[in-house]
């Protein structure tokens, strides 16, 4: 596929700022990323740019996601597909903990090298490292021609556009998608069936007009946002697929409001954190209509009966009054909510920050391309 960048890109137009525009640019970006990789026949995806035929992706036994930041967070969700799809051992790690250890290496390992910039300098010396020991590193990057994607030599490109706020979000969002048609792929050479591979293609397929809907929904996530504009920390709370969801809605909400922001494993919230809850300390709590409601209902409970307002994210038919207010998610196909619950928490982060009238598109102490040590 080859993507034409207009100048368009480069400019504001409508907007105020580049993070604004990149989360409305989302569901065009992500039927970018999906153009010509989809394969409906056979219920997969085609990643060309992989370089590895269907025997080379059978042998592979682990996969292992390594970036910094969101990028991080989103090889959360990608190994959580892997698993869930191919069976597959996975797991992601920050490539700024991966580089100073001493890695054990193995052949039938996937790496996966995930940068919106390929200019990481942490990303960067992890994947020379593990291709110095004879490791397998693809590359998940959104700028062709960059460091990273030089270093893999063979990945899948983002077609993100290029992204100018110090804020990932489109590029974050195709990560992610990415990751889904990877997992996909492993999984057809699998044991995923066929009807299952075409339940997950319609649903990538669906994704831009999901995205879509969330947008729409812009107006009452800024009223949300507002309400709780006073709050000096908060807690994002979500448990397995809703979990990395949690940890990249508090990194968007502390890069740029300077909000104190934790996320927490809602399992794990008892074992510590419930200490830390009280009326100024609002909990945004990921409730996707999944074989987890019940027990995401019960945190809710948890964190109310001490005290702390909830703001819920959630596709599923809350009990009346439980949470304090409510984010709105349309229905998808479950593996998929990362993806969707995700772009209301950019949204709660941009108009949160908006109503303290930070500077959006470059935050203080943060570079958007981290090149440095
Ligand atoms: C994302 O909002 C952050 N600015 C940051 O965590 C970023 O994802 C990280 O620095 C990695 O950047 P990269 O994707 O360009 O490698």
């Amino acid at each position: 596929t080859t993507v034409d960048l207009e100048d368009s890109d480069y400019q504001l137009g409508e907007y105020a700022n580049f993070m604004h525009k990149e989360i409305r640019e989302q569901p065009e970006a992500v039927r970018r990323t999906l153009a010509g990789r989809l394969d409906e026949r056979f219920g997969t995806a085609r990643l060309g740019g992989l370089n590895l035929d269907p025997r080379a992706m059978r042998g592979i036994r682990r996969v292992k996601f390594i970036g910094c930041g969101s990028a991080y967070y989103a090889g959360q969700i990608g190994a959580n597909l892997v698993e869930e799809w191919a069976r597959l051992p996975a797991d992601a790690e920050p490539a700024s903990e991966l580089r100073y250890r001493n890695p054990v290496v193995e052949e039938d390992t996937l790496y996966v090298a995930v940068s919106q910039s390929g200019e990481t300098a942490d990303t960067l010396a992890a994947v020379q490292e593990l291709c110095r020991k004879g490791g397998r590193v693809i590359g998940a990057v959104n700028s062709v021609g960059s460091a990273i994607a030089r270093a893999c030599g063979s990945g899948v490109f983002l077609h993100a556009g290029p992204e100018v706020s110090v804020a990932s979000t489109k590029a974050y969002t195709n990560m992610v998608v990415c990751f889904a048609m990877l997992a996909l792929s492993l999984g057809r050479v699998r044991d995923l069936s066929v009807s299952d591979g075409a339940r997950i293609v319609e649903a990538l397929q669906s994704l831009p007009d999901h995205i879509t809907a969330v947008l729409s929904g812009e107006n009452t996530i800024s009223e949300v946002a507002k309400e709780h504009s006073n709050a000096e920390r908060m807690f994002f709370v979500g448990r397995v697929r809703g979990w990395p969801v949690a940890r990249e809605g508090a990194q968007k909400l502390k890069e740029i409001s300077y909000v104190h922001a934790e996320a927490y494993q809602a399992g794990e919230l008892k074992h510590g954190p419930l200490a830390l809850i009280d009326p100024a300390m609002p909990s945004v709590v990921v409730v996707p209509d999944d074989e987890l409601l019940a027990k995401n209902i019960a945190t809710i409970e948890q964190i109310k009966a001490r005290g702390g307002p909830v703001i819920a994210v959630t596709n599923a038919e809350l009990p009346e009054g439980l949470a304090d207010s409510l984010i709105r998610v349309p229905r998808g196909e479950p593996e998929l909510d990362p993806i969707l619950f995700t772009v209301p928490l950019q949204l709660f982060a941009y108009h949160l920050a908006r109503h303290l009238g930070r500077d959006i598109d470059k935050p203080r102490n943060l570079a958007k391309s981290v090149t440095v040590e």
